[in-house]
């Protein structure tokens, strides 16, 4: 008989969105007229900039001329499209980032997990906790872990604690690690990362020949003028770190698909013979490989997310969900209750009341309230005590949240 990864026995419960999912199901199967307001998984809720849906609404009109036709693309993507991610979202801030640096690719979801078939299965890995749990599940799958303890911790990765005695600012790792994620604007707890900090993780990478995982899939949401919104203005970083963006939450494309992931041409790792391998070269080749590039059509419509038009429209929608985000802070802390992130990320990190855990504040907004947040044990050990609200909603079904939160009894 076939033998299956074992490495996926180790994996805890359910992938945490689905799990939440499932308890949903349950909830709605016994209160079948419940109307629940979702601020739990980071979907996005208002439509698609008017200039990405006539860009991709052309391309479709050209796929069906003979002319406008396109079959398969480049697995790297187009070159138009890496072309204009450099120069706008790149060059014109002062980082010196090529359009062949640039890989086009259908989530940073995948990517951030596909980059381990490139890295070596002995790398000395750091994790923040909590955590998007991708990073540290694609890692289980691959085997790079021992086993979870009774608080979810595998064996074999360091954790670095996002507490609020420390502003959810991870120390750098106690013993040397070889692979750092970090995630900025961070997901979950909403904290930035001010370009010292940075400094100091390129600094401490550079001198440990360590490589970062940077995922900046929330840099649209950063307001202060002054933060770095990718590790390249970061001086050194090309050295050392790879770096995820997507077009999901600043361009509404999570159910589009189109992110991208810049891996510069110096970056390089070690064979097991010791010597230096280009790490594009690697992932150039995996790309070429396993995958087919993104479709024509949804890479139009990232372009057009650049055009004067697209730009101003994305900016109305980053714009609208940080006024969510503004509400719930607000709210929140009207009830008393202490209140992270939302300011620069559209989740806001709350502490539960009266040392309630997790998910029994998560039962307890989904019983009483029929509002649905992201228990924060759900990232990691450090998350116990804490929930995550996500901003993606409407206007009415925010209020409509906050105002049944706050009939809730907190206690
Ligand atoms: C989240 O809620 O953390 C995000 O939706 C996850 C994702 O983008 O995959």
């Amino acid at each position: 008989m076939v033998r299956v990864n074992s490495h996926y026995q180790m994996l805890q419960a359910g992938y945490l969105f689905p799990e939440i999912q499932r308890r949903i199901k349950a909830f709605s199967a016994q209160h079948p007229d419940a109307d629940l307001v979702r601020l739990g998984i980071g979907d996005v809720t208002e439509p698609l900039p008017a200039a990405c849906c006539q860009a991709m609404a052309a391309a479709v009109e050209a796929m069906g001329t003979g002319t406008g036709f396109h079959g398969y693309g480049p697995e790297q993507g187009y070159h138009w499209l890496r072309q204009t991610i450099a120069r706008h979202d790149y060059q014109q801030r002062g980082c010196a980032v090529e359009a062949d640096e640039i890989f086009i690719s259908d989530g940073s979801k995948c990517d951030t997990s596909n980059i381990l078939d490139i890295l070596g299965d002995d790398n000395r890995i750091a994790v923040t906790d909590p955590v998007y749990p991708v990073y540290v599940d694609s890692n289980v799958m691959a085997g790079h872990t021992g086993p979870a303890d009774d608080q979810g911790r595998y064996g074999g990765l360091q954790y670095l604690p996002l507490t609020a005695d420390n502003h959810f600012r991870a120390p750098l790792p106690a013993t040397p690690a070889d692979l750092i994620y970090l995630c900025f604007p961070n997901n979950p707890t909403g904290a930035v990362a001010t370009r010292a900090e940075l400094q100091r993780w390129v600094d401490y990478a550079r001198s440990h020949e360590a490589l970062i995982l940077f995922d900046a899939a929330y840099e649209a949401f950063i307001q202060d003028p002054d933060l770095p919104h990718s590790i390249f203005e970061i001086e050194g970083a090309r050295d050392c770190a790879i770096e995820f963006r997507s077009f999901s939450k600043n361009a509404g494309f999570t159910g589009t698909r189109c992110a991208f992931t810049v891996v510069p041409r110096s970056l390089t790792g070690r064979t097991g013979d010791g010597d230096e391998a280009s790490l594009w070269q690697l992932w150039n080749r995996r790309q070429s490989t396993k995958f087919n590039g993104v479709g024509y059509v949804a890479q139009r419509g990232a372009e057009a997310v650049y055009s004067s038009a697209g730009q101003a429209q994305v900016a109305r929608l980053t714009s609208f969900y940080m006024e969510n985000a503004a509400i719930i802070r607000q709210q929140l802390q009207d009830l008393g209750l202490a209140v992270y992130g939302g300011q620069h990320a559209p989740y806001v990190w709350v502490r539960t009341p009266e040392s309630m855990g997790s998910w029994q504040f998560f039962d307890r907004l989904l019983q009483e309230a029929r509002v649905v947040g992201t228990p924060g044990v759900g990232f990691g050990a450090a998350g116990e005590g804490y929930l995550r609200l996500s901003a993606f909603n409407s206007r009415d079904r925010v209020e409509t949240a906050m105002a049944r939160i706050a009939r809730c009894s907190l206690q």
